[in-house]
């Protein structure tokens, strides 16, 4: 098919690029963020239990159980759940349902690449809004945001690439003060140490908030595609009802992710041990004299040692080993490279990696 049947935005723009996969199971992966452990086995069970005759129909609309289960783990009620087909599809919602061809939608760079794709596709205008030497938001966002009069912010938090996390009463001001919507995006929300860290209430009672969840990291089921929205049920509705593909999750994610969501004991021990293998990894990078932002998601960003090579050589020397970290080639982050937290094991094995391409002892 020629160029000429699409959407000139669509000609214009540059396609989302996923972090590398490998096929060879002895690679360690600490790239793209996934829980270093297996999801809950009564995921596993509810796997075998599935009767496959079920698949003759369709499913569940609006996944009412996903929804009930997660309305009761949250203490809202369901209309203020939507449940997506992992968050990158919250993402688009809020820009089909919310954003015009046009309208701006700020972004505080660097942050998920994917905001600017979906924006793109939208034929919205990426407004970068900057963030702070410390990866915070800078102080002026919400009046540039509002004099640019955009539509949707996208604000990660626990922020991505660095995992630095801006408290509810910040969060709050800014919700206050901006005129558009605000997506939280809370993908790496379940590895925040902070007890009591918890935006749910907040956001429901904000008639600007929507807060973005998902299964695929903190429940380690990447591979199932299941996330969440929450918000006000006004900015709810018009997602479950009109936007959202009418079947937009098939009945076995349905069913695994209501197994995962319950088994709350489970998540709340890999967490540990993930928050654990953190302070473990940034250590070990402090001591081979990275520089490693405070972290309170599953990766930690590290500012390569200034007297080594550089991060693209040591991302390819890991690599020529069997190691997958990222690299981003963007401003800021090209003398850094983000680590996805692993088990033990694979920390050792990538530390050890490490002190041989820097030729420490
Ligand atoms: C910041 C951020 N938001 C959202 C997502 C979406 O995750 P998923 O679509 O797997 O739920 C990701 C995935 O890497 C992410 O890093």
């Amino acid at each position: 098919m020629t160029t000429e049947f699409q959407r000139p935005n669509i000609f214009a723009m540059t396609g989302y690029t996923p972090g590398e996969q490998s096929a060879d199971p002895a690679t360690i992966k600490l790239n793209t963020n996934e829980n270093p452990y297996p999801p809950s086995p009564q995921v596993f069970d509810a796997l075998q239990q599935f009767d496959a005759a079920h698949l003759r129909r369709y499913p569940n609309p609006t996944a009412s159980d996903f929804r009930l289960a997660a309305a009761k783990l949250h203490g809202v009620a369901p209309e203020q759940i939507i449940a997506t087909r992992g968050g990158d599809e919250l993402l688009r919602l809020i820009l089909t349902t919310f954003v015009d061809p046009g309208d701006s939608v700020a972004v505080a760079e660097p942050s998920y690449s994917l905001y600017p794709v979906l924006t793109a596709i939208q034929g919205g205008q990426l407004f970068d809004l900057g963030l702070t030497s410390d990866w915070r938001l800078a102080p002026d966002f919400v009046d540039r945001a509002n004099k640019a009069r955009c539509k949707v912010a996208f604000i990660v938090n626990p922020h991505a690439p660095s995992g630095a996390l801006m408290d509810e009463a910040s969060l709050r001001t800014i919700a206050e003060a901006f005129n558009g919507l605000i997506l939280i995006d809370e993908a790496y929300v379940d590895f925040v140490s902070n007890a009591g860290h918890d935006l749910t209430q907040f956001a429901v009672k904000a008639d600007n908030v929507v807060l973005l969840r998902t299964l695929s990291k903190g429940y380690g089921l990447a591979g199932l595609r299941f996330g969440y929205g929450i918000g006000h049920a006004r900015l709810i509705e018009p997602m479950l009802t009109k936007t959202r593909d009418s079947y937009n999750l098939d009945a076995i994610s349905q069913s695994l992710a209501v197994a995962a969501i319950q088994d709350q004991g489970y998540i709340e021990e890999t967490r540990r041990q993930v928050i654990e293998a953190r302070l473990e990894l940034q250590v070990a990078l402090g001591a081979l004299g990275f520089e490693v932002a405070p972290s309170h998601a599953n990766f930690v960003l590290a500012t390569v040692p200034r007297s080594g090579p550089s991060a693209l050589s040591i991302y390819q020397a890991l690599k020529s080993k069997q190691i997958l970290v990222r690299y981003f080639d963007q401003d800021r982050l090209r003398d850094k490279l983000r680590i996805t937290v692993g088990t033990p094991e694979e920390q050792h094995q990538l530390i050890k990696a490490l002190r041989e391409i820097l030729q420490r002892d």
